[in-house]
């Protein structure tokens, strides 16, 4: 395993904002991936992690939730229901944290790093990491859809 570099919105902007592209080969490659991305996201305190936020552009997420780690190969949200706001933040975007507005629970269906098929449901901060994980798949930031930052007066 290997910390990868984390892509930064002020110097790497051009590849954050790629469309990533659907994983089609489930070998030893992307088992390494995986796993730099998992510890590249425990080095960095994060609690989701993308793969083009190291340079990959692969449809791959790694999230944290009650100490477990998700890892998702091509997902898709195939359910949403509802609405939250709260705070979010990116290893990709600084000290910057704000307000998103969030589906309350969602959907997601993915492959595991065999390339098994499975779905997973997940509410309030889970819904959340899910849905800005993928968000960066298709080369969307928070920021682009942060209500306001942290801090901002109301
Ligand atoms: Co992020």
């Amino acid at each position: 395993m290997a910390i990868r570099n984390v892509c930064k919105i002020d110097i790497d902007n051009e590849i954050l904002r790629k469309k990533s592209k659907i994983v089609k080969n489930f070998d030893e490659k992307l088992a390494e991936l995986l796993d730099d991305m998992k510890e590249t996201m425990i080095k960095n305190y994060g609690m989701g992690i993308a793969a083009v936020q190291v340079g990959v552009l692969k449809r791959v997420i790694v999230i944290e939730c009650n100490n477990m780690f998700l890892e998702l190969i091509n997902p898709e949200i195939i359910k949403e229901e509802g609405e939250d706001i709260d705070t979010e933040g990116c290893l990709s975007v600084g000290n910057v944290k704000g307000y998103v507005k969030r589906p309350m629970k969602v959907t997601v269906k993915a492959q595991d790093r065999l390339g098994y098929d499975f779905t997973i449901t997940g509410e309030k901060y889970l819904a959340r990491v899910l849905c800005h994980e993928i968000d960066h798949l298709n080369g969307v930031l928070f920021v682009d859809k942060m209500i306001k930052k942290c801090g901002e007066n109301e």
